[in-house]
């Protein structure tokens, strides 16, 4: 086992049946090594720094209809909610005030809000803010529509791609298809946004294969950023009696993400710290670096229950604010409110300046 870990660590490279076999025979002690490693990787790319995200969710309306999700279609027992783009403008007026310098826009998959209403609120919003990043997570949508919004400043997409088994994904989503979702992140990757996928940990039915076969997939993919919570199960769903995931087995699958992928942008979940009250400061030292305060109107946040007792319910935007940084403070991190792009689009970023530069200096 410590042969394979340390391969890990070393290669950034691990085989499927590799995954699988550290999957079924972890010990309580190789996960400590295990989540060691994924810390001195993540230090070696980002340092100690914790990127803050303000998470505006911003519509609980869904044509979707994925079996685990509380906002689901067929629930007929949430209240559902939109807000206008005048007050998801609010939400960055006063995010900004508390210092993010990034915002997600989140939703169930909302129709309402069309492209052009997309556009022109991102429009107003890179007016008012040039110097922020706005993350959009909307769900699938068309190639020419994920275009227009890139060029209306959106500069990250994240879109979980929620399991990488085709059996299991389409049993969870009646309603959506497997090779979509793919093409979707594909589609996204070449426009050129900073790419998020993700998955969930603990799904009925999920398989090590699985797992493994998830992290094989961001591997491929290349994510800018990689999203990994454990599943709760909710009670209005057809999953509510389901076990859900633990947050060991979650630990264990953000850990081989660091050093799988190591240069992406990892966020301790929301669902980690509903599972136990340190489990967002346990990711971090687990190899997570982000963590995505909610700053949505304390009016609405209830109602955005994707699963059950999801914390931060009665919280004000900039009690969650102060509450994280203390948190990270005290897991002996630092915080960083910059844009905190990705580790692999800083350098190609950078790449591209230093070629045309380059170039210049030939012509001159
Ligand atoms: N438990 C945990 N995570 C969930 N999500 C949706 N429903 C649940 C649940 N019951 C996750 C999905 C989605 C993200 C926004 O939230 O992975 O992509």
């Amino acid at each position: 086992m410590h042969n394979l870990l340390e391969k890990a660590y070393q290669t950034n490279d691990l085989t499927k049946e590799e995954i699988m076999y550290l999957l079924e025979n972890i010990t309580p002690e190789d996960r400590e090594v295990l989540y060691s490693y994924a810390l001195k990787t993540k230090q070696a790319y980002y340092g100690d720094k914790v990127y803050l995200r303000g998470l505006i969710e911003f519509s609980n309306i869904c044509r979707q209809d994925c079996l685990y999700c509380g906002i689901r279609a067929s629930n007929a027992k949430v209240e559902r909610y939109r807000l206008t783009p005048e007050e998801i403008l609010g939400c960055c007026d006063q995010g900004y005030e508390l210092g993010y310098r990034t915002f997600v826009l989140q939703s169930g998959e909302d129709l309402w809000f069309t492209e052009e209403i997309l556009v022109d609120l991102l429009q107003v919003i890179k007016k008012r803010y040039p110097e922020i990043a706005i993350t959009l997570s909307i769900g699938q949508r068309g190639v020419k529509t994920y275009q227009s919004l890139f060029g209306a400043g959106a500069d990250r997409f994240l879109m979980r791609h929620e399991t990488a088994s085709k059996e299991l994904y389409e049993k969870l989503h009646p309603t959506m298809r497997f090779d979509d979702r793919r093409d979707c992140l594909s589609a996204l990757k070449e426009i050129g946004y900073q790419v998020g996928a993700g998955f969930m940990v603990g799904l009925p039915g999920q398989k090590p294969a699985d797992l493994a076969e998830d992290l094989r997939y961001l591997m491929e993919l290349r994510p800018d950023m990689i999203g990994i919570g454990p599943f709760i199960p909710h009670s209005e769903t057809p999953l509510g009696a389901e076990k859900g995931g633990t947050i060991e087995d979650t630990l264990v699958m953000v850990a081989l993400a660091r050093l799988l992928i190591p240069g992406s942008l990892m966020p301790a979940t929301t669902a980690l710290g509903t599972l136990h009250p340190l489990g967002r400061e346990f990711a971090f030292k687990a190899g997570a670096n982000v963590v995505m305060p909610i700053i949505t109107p304390p009016s609405v946040r209830k109602k955005y229950a994707l699963y059950e007792n999801k914390i931060c319910g009665d919280d004000h935007p900039e009690d969650c604010r102060y509450c994280i940084e203390g948190r990270i403070q005290a897991a002996g991190f630092e915080v960083d409110l910059g844009r905190g792009d990705s580790w692999q689009y800083s350098f190609l970023t950078a790449k591209r300046f230093t070629s045309k530069k380059r170039i210049y200096s030939r012509n001159d």
